[in-house]
């Protein structure tokens, strides 16, 4: 239902003139000397045919520097970085890769949409274990109650969409145990990793034994505010990366050429680039979770990511879906249920999910939306 209610929520903005929080994509783009390294390199006519298979090599170099630079991981550019069309592609080839009809994947819910359809489509068994308010920890007794021997491997993303959790070291150490003592394989949605503001980022494969038997993904999209580039990657094993490189080959074989080298060169901005992103959004966060509290929302203020998850219960009765099918009416305002994300339809039936990677303004008009519309109420 996630890829529906996105369009319904789009088409509702659109219709009623609202200010649109729902789908989590910035309205700035990224910075300038990305965009002009990207027209430069159509027009000096690099990456305009198909760029080789695995990805530029300046790409590929530039990701296995990313990931020493941040967690001192090292990977071999040539056989151990692919680049995808982006981080979708990455989660869809990688399920492709490595699930078999009849494998248990274990993800936790509520889940980025497209995880339940590449699920099914690789003919695997989706075992939820649910994040539960308030605070949407892993809950690791329900993982390893979940865990059978058909499990084949763990689907995680941390920081999580759209909870906002960004699960700590500890935690990500038990489910590493876990993983090492029941021979599971990690696919490990990274994207939002330089969105956190309260604990840090930890690599799920930077943690002992894990390097073999991780796949780590993320995206161009969100560090770099070009979601529509769609430039994500994975970095692996060699022989986990030639999976999933031979699934990429039937799935798009290359992507992005220009975007790539524009790419390359935003990987190696300087430190400070990258801390800047969490700086700006944390005000944006800090922003929007007063605004919604003081119109009546309970706010989980997230700890990673540009969404907020809210509960409506003291807003009424409505379920959350059927709030978000009003609220762009009677406020001028589009958000996104969380229930959509979970297969428990009960866990997320009043949680009401926000996007803040918006301008301050934009985030002030829809505020002033809500308060009216709370006043009125
Ligand atoms: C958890 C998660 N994974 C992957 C993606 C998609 O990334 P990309 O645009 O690079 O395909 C998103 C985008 O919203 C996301 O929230």
């Amino acid at each position: 239902m996630g890829s529906t209610i996105f369009a319904e929520m789009s088409a509702l903005a659109v219709a009623t003139g609202s200010v649109n929080l729902g789908q989590g994509f910035p309205d700035t783009d990224g910075p300038r000397e990305v965009a002009e390294a990207a027209a430069a390199a159509i027009l000096e006519g690099r990456g305009n045919q198909y760029p080789p298979g695995p990805g530029i090599p300046e790409l590929r170099q530039a990701v296995a520097a990313h990931q020493r630079r941040f967690y001192g991981l090292g990977f071999d550019p040539d056989t151990e970085v692919l680049v995808t069309a982006g981080a979708t592609e990455a989660v869809a080839a990688a399920l492709f890769a490595l699930v078999e009809p009849g494998d248990e994947v274990i993800a936790f819910e509520p889940y980025y949409d497209s995880y339940a359809a590449c699920i099914a489509l690789a003919g695997g068994i989706r075992v939820p274990v649910t994040l539960r308010a308030p605070d949407f920890r892993p809950d690791l007794d329900a993982l390893r109650a979940a865990v059978t021997p058909r499990t084949r491997l763990i689907l995680l993303n941390s920081p999580h969409n759209p909870t906002g959790s960004v699960f700590s070291r500890a935690e990500l150490t038990a489910i590493a145990e876990l993983a090492r003592e029941r021979d599971l394989l990690v696919i490990s949605d990274e994207v939002y990793e330089h969105m956190v503001y309260a604990g840090e980022h930890v690599p799920i494969g930077s943690l002992p034994g894990m390097r073999e038997r991780t796949v780590s993904i993320s995206s161009a999209g969100k560090t770099f505010s070009f979601t529509g580039w769609k430039v994500g990657w994975v970095t692996a094993s060699a022989e986990l990366v030639a999976a999933v490189r031979a699934v990429k080959q039937f799935l798009t074989f290359v992507n992005s050429g220009p975007f790539q080298y524009a790419i390359a060169e935003a990987l190696r901005m300087p430190d400070a680039y990258f801390a800047g992103i969490g700086a700006g959004l944390r005000a944006k966060r800090d922003l929007l979770c007063g605004g919604l509290a003081e119109a009546g929302f309970l706010v989980y203020p997230p700890e990673g990511t540009y969404f907020v998850t809210t509960d409506i219960r003291g807003l009424g009765d409505a379920s959350g879906v059927e709030f978000c099918r009003d609220l762009p009416h009677q406020a001028g305002v589009v958000a996104i249920p969380n229930a959509v994300f979970y297969d428990d339809p009960e866990a997320g039936r009043t949680q009401v999910r926000f996007a803040f990677c918006k301008r301050p303004e934009v985030l002030a008009d829809a505020l002033a939306r809500l308060e009216k519309w709370a006043l009125r109420r």
